[in-house]
């Protein structure tokens, strides 16, 4: 399995709990409520799996390797991803601090949320398409077998030593979890995959 297949397959969970945000944000809309629990297990996924570890893999790996390949640093595609993986941040930041006022009782904090969430959920979707469908095509590329074979190493030692151990494991129960109380499909990810992406029936 090539490295950008791999993420790939993560886009396909981010997606899951993309789907899952979504739903909530139709919550606070329809019942003025914001589901706390849900929504700090959502912020968590998305600053641990979804930033942390996922756009971690892509700014200090696949970025740097394909700028080593010829793609400029500054006004090429991977400029652009690392500035969208930034307002991400922010986005995620808002959402943090609904979640603060709906715990504080602010009767605002519904609205709050929703807002800044339906901009994440575009941004993010608009984000892995752009990826999946010119970026990572373009990797293909560009990265001969070796290259390709150094990124795997570096992901493998981004989750075990730089995330730790189990930790992307966590993090994929958590979004099945999530996807179980929304109502939202799981992923189908490829299988060979070498990781445990919890609708690989090898690994279920
Ligand atoms: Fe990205
Ligand atoms: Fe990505």
């Amino acid at each position: 399995m090539r490295a950008t297949e791999i993420l790939m397959n993560e886009h396909r969970i981010i997606e899951q709990v993309l789907a899952c945000l979504e739903k909530e944000a139709l919550n606070c809309d329809l019942k003025n409520r914001l589901e706390v629990d849900s929504a700090e297990k959502m912020i968590a996924f998305f600053k641990t799996f979804a930033d942390k570890c996922h756009h971690g893999k892509e700014e200090d790996r696949l970025f740097p390797l394909l700028e080593a390949r010829g793609l400029s640093p500054d006004s090429g595609p991977t400029g652009v991803m690392r500035h969208e993986h930034d307002m991400g941040r922010s986005l995620i930041a808002g959402m943090e601090e609904a979640v603060t006022k709906a715990k504080q009782g602010d009767s605002r904090a519904p609205a709050l949320f929703a807002g800044v969430a339906r901009n994440y959920d575009r941004l993010l979707r608009a984000h892995i398409e752009k990826e999946d469908h010119c970026l990572f095509a373009m990797a293909d590329h560009l990265l001969n077998e070796s290259d390709q074979a150094l990124l795997l190493r570096g992901f493998e030692v981004a989750e075990a030593e730089e995330m730790g151990h189990g930790t992307h494991d966590l993090y994929l129960a958590l979004a099945d979890g999530l996807a179980e109380k929304y109502g939202v499909e799981r992923a189908s990810v490829e299988c060979a995959c070498g990781h445990k992406l919890h609708a690989c029936s090898t690994h279920a």
